[in-house]
């Protein structure tokens, strides 16, 4: 397939690297444009465009920046993608570390991605935004493999995800549907699910458990649980 990566940091070269390994044609891009990504190229295997080329070089597009820089990127950048292209959107909200506070992630109304959406102007299938950059190379696995990871995939676009789905899996993890981006707070971060590597049975059973409606307490408590995160991480890069 030909896909187009937007960002070229920890999870667009990782993903860069791994399909490129698979044999698809991959154009990658950041924000300071192709020339500035020499090492990536070589690392990966990937051609560096602009993220104009990277968006229209398309089965499947991936956007895979910080979620503070999302409102950054032209509004006109699919305007010319056909419709049944999926744009994985990979986001996750680093209030403290890295994307400043925005109320309208802490009401507990709106998902993560759901905001990307609303900001793109595009449907989203959100994925890979729950496993470290470095276990997309080092933990994929046959299928069929027991203890294979499993990453959940959530849109409002049944065919897309479904697209999605199968990419996932020929990355070497078990894909799990996570239902619809309004849903997906359940792979978001401070969740149970966030970073941990589960299985698909895990994975499966955890959403069973909490069902498809995110109550106040289950927000603030995984706000908090990131916070918590956030705080540790800050702690540990200061030492
Ligand atoms: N790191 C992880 O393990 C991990 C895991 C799961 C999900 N995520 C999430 O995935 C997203 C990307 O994370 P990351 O760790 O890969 O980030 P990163 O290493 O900081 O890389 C960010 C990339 O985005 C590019 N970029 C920034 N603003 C842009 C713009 N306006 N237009 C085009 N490119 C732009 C940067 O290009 P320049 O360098 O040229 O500015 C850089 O290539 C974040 O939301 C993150 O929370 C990260």
């Amino acid at each position: 397939m030909k896909i187009g990566i937007v960002g070229a940091g920890n999870i667009g070269s990782a993903l860069a690297m791994q399909l490129t390994k698979l044999g698809h044609s991959v154009h990658i891009a950041n924000s300071r444009g192709p020339e500035t990504l020499k090492d990536v190229a070589e690392k990966t295997g990937a051609t560096p465009v602009t993220i104009q080329e990277a968006a229209s070089h398309g089965e499947i597009i991936v956007v895979t920046i910080p979620l503070k820089n999302i409102p950054d990127l032209p509004k006109d950048l699919f305007a010319n993608v056909p419709e049944n292209v999926p744009v994985i959107d990979t986001s996750n909200y680093y209030p403290i570390l890295r994307d400043g506070r925005m109320p309208e992630l802490e009401t507990g109304d709106l998902t993560e991605s759901e905001w990307v959406q609303q900001h793109l102007g595009r449907k989203v299938v959100k994925v890979f935004n729950n496993i470290h950059a470095e276990h997309i190379p080092t933990k994929g696995l046959p299928k069929g493999t027991a203890g294979r990871v499993a990453l959940p995939v959530a849109s409002d676009d049944a065919a897309a995800k479904q697209k999605v789905m199968a990419l996932v899996e020929e990355l070497g993890f078990d894909a799990v549907d996570d239902g619809s981006l309004h849903e997906s707070w359940r792979q978001q971060p401070g969740t149970p699910a966030y970073g941990a590597d589960l299985t698909a049975d895990k994975l499966t059973g955890l959403f069973e458990k909490l069902g498809p409606k995110r109550t106040e307490a289950q927000h603030a408590e995984y706000l908090a649980n990131h916070a918590k995160l956030e705080r540790e991480m800050a702690a540990k890069s200061s030492s």
